[in-house]
Parts: structure tokens; sequence; C-alpha cells
């Protein structure tokens, strides 16, 4: 039979790989605030934090660095820039139809939305079902559709995914144009199938491999960083990847056994998921009072931030943070960023998680994946790591 004979010569040659590039976007917090409009981006979170209401994702935290893709929708294709967020597991894209200020994107974002237009995809089916989303910075809601979705190379057809024709005004200064999630099903809002489940049957093996380039200066060209769905990247991470159990199936969930830096340390199991849509490392409160202490930050109160001295931060502590029995360090030069905030000043990259006891204790984000690939195991629903090459 050709066929067989086709398909144990693709087996033999093994690994079709797909990969898709992603690059990074300009900083958008050190952006907002070198023109003077980050305090009134502040006021706009802080209104749609009011109306957070208890959903399934409520610690996502996308306003800085956003590591973007490509992807298209429809026939014949319509591109479309999404931020590929692990924390998450809904598609969604703009409606062409909506034309409010956070659809079309705020003028002065230096970004202008493409969205997607459903009248003109052939392939395209309208569903009557609402769907509505809340992020941690705010919300976005319209119907559910389907149509033919091609991402790293990779082709769904009848993927289903939001239409937005409703946005918070948080959206309205990224540069996206909507939001690919990578995360497990039972975290997908209206139990829609994610885009990775569709794509399984299609690859080598039911994983994907991150691998996010260190703070890129896009100007400079090159690559923000690498998705590989079906492999591990053997190119960008380290052959030696250590893997550890999920103690969850909705987000990328593990325990970390102990946490330390400089003469602090902490060795209760803590909850924490991995997550490519968060730019930087929520901390619980406690452990965050021990981050300050041990880096000798201060609270910023105008820009809502913890900063360092930016001449000494290369001397502060690594992070270490032990995982299923191996020791992960993050250095100074990861998590201590330059947002051109004058005064010499620095930001170090934690936020608080709060000390609540809903969610995950922490978020490891950009800060941590930029410095261990994640290799995102759904076959055996685990997570490994590995360490990250950098192009500089
Ligand atoms: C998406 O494609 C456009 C042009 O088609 C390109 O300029 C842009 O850099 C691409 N973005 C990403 C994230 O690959
Ligand atoms: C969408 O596409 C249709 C058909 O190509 C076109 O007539 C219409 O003007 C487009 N709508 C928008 C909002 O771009
Ligand atoms: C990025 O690189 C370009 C070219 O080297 C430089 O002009 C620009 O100032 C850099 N931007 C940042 C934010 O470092």
């Amino acid at each position: 039979m050709r066929t067989f004979i086709l398909l144990a010569l693709v087996a033999a040659c093994s690994a079709v790989v797909y990969k898709m590039e992603t690059k990074k976007s300009e900083n958008l917090r050190a952006k907002l605030i070198q023109t003077g409009r980050y305090q009134e981006f502040l006021a706009k979170q802080h209104e749609s934090r009011i109306n957070l209401n208890t959903g399934s994702q409520p610690f996502l935290d996308y306003y800085d660095d956003f590591y973007l893709g490509n992807i298209t929708l429809g026939t014949p294709a319509q591109q479309v820039t999404i931020v590929l967020d692990t924390g998450s597991s809904n598609l969604w894209v703009i409606d062409a139809a909506c034309k409010t200020q956070a659809c079309n994107g705020y003028p002065d974002s230096g970004y202008t939305k493409h969205k997607f237009n459903t009248t003109a995809s052939t392939t395209y089916v309208s569903e009557s079902k609402k769907f509505s989303i809340q992020y941690g910075s705010g919300s976005c809601s319209g119907h559910l559709a389907k149509d033919t979705l091609v991402f790293g190379g990779l082709t769904v057809a009848n993927q289903e995914f939001g239409v937005a024709n409703h946005l918070a005004e948080v959206f309205g200064y990224q540069p996206v144009d909507g939001i690919l999630g990578l995360g497990w099903p039972s975290l997908a809002v209206d139990k829609v199938t994610p885009p990775m489940q569709n794509v399984l049957s299609q690859l080598d093996q039911p994983i994907f491999t991150v691998w996010l380039d260190r703070k890129l200066n896009i100007s400079q060209g090159g690559l923000g960083g690498l998705i590989t769905y079906g492999a591990t990247d053997s190119v960008n991470c380290d052959s030696t990847i250590t893997y550890v159990p999920l103690t969850a199936k909705t987000y990328w969930q593990f325990n970390i056994d102990a946490f330390a830096i400089g003469t602090y340390s902490e060795s209760k199991s803590q909850s924490s998921i991995s997550d490519t849509g968060t730019s930087w490392v929520g901390a619980p409160a406690s452990i965050l009072s021990a981050i300050v202490k041990q880096t000798k930050a201060t609270f910023d109160w105008t820009n809502e931030l913890y900063t360092v001295d930016c001449a000494t931060s290369s001397s502060l502590p690594d992070l270490i943070f032990t995982i299923g029995g191996t020791k992960y360090n993050v250095q100074a030069v990861e998590y201590v960023l330059d947002l051109q905030l004058g005064g010499g000043k620095c930001a170090i990259t934690f936020f608080s998680m709060g000390s609540g006891s809903f969610g995950p204790q922490w978020i490891l984000g950009d800060t941590f994946i930029r410095q261990y690939c994640n290799v995102y195991d759904i076959g055996q629903a685990r997570i490994g790591f590995a360490k990250a090459h950098h192009s500089f």
C-alpha cells in the first residue's frame, strides 16, 4: 500500500518538526513611562481590575514584554499577531466590525490592530454562543465561531475560537491582535478545544518547547524566541532536560520544593505555574518581602514597582528555585530590567500574588523562561526545564 510505505518512510526519517518564530515587542511599560502615559494606563488597569470576577484566569498580567507570533485564520488566509500564552487555553481575535479605540488600537500606541474580517472568509462558520474571558489585566468578549487556523506550519480545519467585539481599554495599548492559549482543555472557557489538542495527531511527540531569547532589542533584528511543536529544541536549549510531574492539568502547574535568595531560604512546597503570557515573576507576598530585603529594593509609588540601583544590580544574588530536586538559578541580569525610569533606577521583575489561598502561589513568567527552556509535555503530563542558550 502506497500510503503505508510513505508513512513508514516518514516515520523512519522521523521528526517532522514544526517551528514558530516569536518576536518580542518593544517593552510597553518603558514606552509608556517615557511618553508620560503610564499613569493614565495604570488608572485604566485599576478600572478593569475592579470588575474582576472570580473567572478561571485571575492572574494573567500582559502589560510588558510580549512574545508574539503570527497565525492565519480563514480562506483566503488573514494574518494576525497573537500572544502565545501557556497561562490560558482559548484562541480569540478581534472582529473587524468592532470600531472602538480598544479594538482599533490607540493611535499613539504605535500599533494598528489587524482585525479579522469574518465576511471575507469562505470557510468561516459563525456560532451564536457567546464567550467572555477575564484576564488579570482586563476582559474580552464576543461570540464563538469556526474557521481554518494555521500556526507554526500546522493546519486545523474548523478550529473553534472567539471573535471579540468588546475589549477592555488596556488591550488598546498592547501591540497584539489576540491571544492563543496553550494551556490545558479544562482551563478553556466554554469548553472550546484548544488548538494544541487539535494538532496532536500531526505531531511526532505530544509536546511543545518554548525558548525565549534574552531581552532582545527587536530593532537589532533576530528572533525573540522559538516555539517548537512536536519536539524538543536541540539548537537553543541544553540537551539535559529535567522533568517534573504536573500537579494539575489546567495551567501548566507543578510544585516548587524550595526557594532561596541571598541569606533567605524557604523550604515549604508551593504551587507554581509556567506562564509565557506573564512577563514577570509572581511571588507569594511573604517571599516578595524577602526578595525586596535581599536586593535592598524600594517601592516606587508612582510607577507601582520595586526598584534597585542599575549600577550595582549585577552583584545582586541569584534566585534559586528547587524543583523536583534540581536547583534552577535565575541571575540578576534576567530579573533586573532597565525601564529608563531615571535616577539610575532599574525595576526588579516581581509582583505580589497576595496571600490568598486561591490559585497557584507562584507564576514563573518570562523572567524564568528566558533562563530555562520549558518543555510542555502533554502526553506525559509533565514539564521539563533545560538551560537556554542565548545569542548574547
Ligand atoms: C508578522 O508578519 C509581519 C509581516 O507579514 C512581520 O512584519 C512581523 O514581524 C511578523 N511578526 C512576528 C511576530 O513574526
Ligand atoms: C470585509 O470583507 C468584505 C468582503 O471582502 C468587504 O466587503 C468589507 O468591506 C470588509 N469589511 C471590513 C470591515 O473591512
Ligand atoms: C536598540 O538598538 C538600536 C540599534 O542598535 C538602538 O539605536 C536603540 O537605541 C536600541 N533600543 C533600546 C531600547 O535599547
